[in-house]
């Protein structure tokens, strides 16, 4: 298993290239069960869960060639069971469940179980499939449902969630007649799915707002289709010059999906100068304490709490952050702590009193995001910082330590 070890204190400059979204090539990929013939994807980030959905697309009889662009061809379908292993190392395999249902009729996928991060069920996806006429059943730890024809009707999510707008905005496109979800999630990797499955021929509208139209057709072609930037990668990159008080241009990402960040590293005292093509991120001398609170987009993403938190925790008073989208998201928090943090949690929220500097340690990386913290912390650390559990990383930044080392940080992998 690789470690990433890293000497701190480094102030990072010059520019980085962001690459496609995880959380758009995701979706993206598994559209392709909805249409034969071969689609291409093109910006599709180089990452292990981008290897797995491959892996889940051709267990299902899929063909993916290439890395980017994707070509993926699902003509001959032979499998509609996403298996256990498969989906127990990737949330995000629950998407195969809407197209499966709305091309072949059934689909046996395995429930996905707890995380690191809380619960994470997905009971909206199953009641939006039952409510579309799908009978679905849950039974030795699969949800089984089948549906000669999906039908269109009116969904209500309780809860907005990005993964469950995608199934059933997915499984709605071949089903009779209109749908409309209503509470669908906004966030632009909902947008940038919707406007590829327009251009296999469906018939959406109202993406980006919460409630999405889908009026159903009987068959929909392949697709071309480029992944949009990620903007979570990019946010990480900024608040990487805001830690190290170093002067960043992230290039390729698109601002107006970083808005809630833009403003939030505002206030901490940086500077965000976008540009055409990417923006520049210019950290100040002291970190200003700020507040902030998680929430569907356009609030502040979960998926950069973390980075956010380790920042504040040089801040020059205290920073009350509130995580309302997952129930157990402080799992760097006593990581942090080893490195000479001070936060103290309070259900689901952290209040983070800034401490002058932080001290390299020993630490492990939980899930993906609170990786990313844990490096960006050991990148103005004291002395030197050693990541174990990596393989989390690279589920979802590319060539993380390579485009730091690019920065000037002295970060380097090793096998061990
Ligand atoms: C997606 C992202 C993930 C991000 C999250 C929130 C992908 C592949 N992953 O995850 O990186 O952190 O959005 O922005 O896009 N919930 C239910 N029942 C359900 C579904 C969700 O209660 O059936 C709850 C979840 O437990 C959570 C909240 O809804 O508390 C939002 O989760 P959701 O948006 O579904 O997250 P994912 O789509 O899994």
């Amino acid at each position: 298993m690789d470690k990433i070890i890293i000497h701190g204190g480094k102030k990072l400059r010059g520019d980085v290239f962001i690459s496609g979204a995880k959380n758009a090539a995701l979706p993206i990929m598994v559209s392709s069960l909805l249409a034969p013939g071969w689609h291409n994807f093109h910006n599709v980030p180089n990452l292990v869960d981008i290897r797995t959905i491959k892996r889940l697309l051709r267990s299902l009889g899929v063909k993916c060639e290439g890395d980017s662009p994707v070509r993926v061809n699902s003509d001959d379908i032979n499998n509609c069971e996403a298996s256990y292993d498969l989906v127990k190392t990737m949330r995000a395999s629950i998407l195969v469940l809407g197209p499966l249902v709305a091309r072949m009729g059934i689909a046996r996928v395995s429930l996905p179980g707890g995380c690191a991060i809380g619960a994470r069920p997905v009971n909206l996806h199953i009641k939006a499939l039952k409510d579309m006429g799908a009978e679905v059943e849950l039974r030795d730890g699969y949800i089984e449902a089948k549906a000669s024809k999906l039908k269109g009707t009116t969904i209500y999510f309780d809860i907005s969630t990005v993964t469950g707008t995608e199934n059933i905005m997915m499984a709605a496109c071949l089903a009779e007649g209109t749908s409309l979800l209503k509470n669908a999630a906004k966030e632009p990797e909902v947008i940038n799915l919707a406007v590829t499955l327009n251009s296999m021929g469906a018939r959406i509208t109202g993406m980006g707002t919460d409630v999405i139209r889908i009026d159903g057709v009987d068959r929909l072609h392949p697709a071309e289709a480029t992944v949009i930037p990620d903007r979570i990668e990019a946010g990480t990159y900024m608040i990487a010059a805001g830690i190290t008080g170093g002067d960043i241009n992230v290039m390729g990402c698109n601002h107006s999906h970083l808005d809630a960040l833009i403003l939030k590293l505002r206030n901490s005292g940086m500077k965000i100068t976008p540009f055409e093509g990417g923006l520049r991120a210019v950290g100040a001398r002291r970190i200003k304490s700020i507040d902030i609170e998680t929430l569907p987009y356009p609030g502040f993403p979960t998926d950069l709490q973390a980075q956010i938190m380790a920042m504040m925790t040089l801040g020059g008073g205290s920073s009350v952050i509130t995580e309302t989208v997952f129930e157990n998201r402080f799992m760097h928090v006593n990581e942090l702590m080893r490195m000479g943090a001070d936060i103290v949690i309070k259900g689901n929220t952290a209040v983070v009193k800034g401490v002058p500097r932080l001290q390299g340690a020993q630490v492990m990386a939980t899930d993906l995001r609170a990786s990313a913290s844990l490096i960006l912390a050991g990148l103005v650390a004291e002395g030197r910082t050693e990541l174990s559990r990596v393989y989390h990383i690279d589920r979802g930044y590319q060539g993380i330590e390579k485009k730091f080392a690019a920065l000037g940080a002295d970060i380097k992998r090793v096998a061990v």
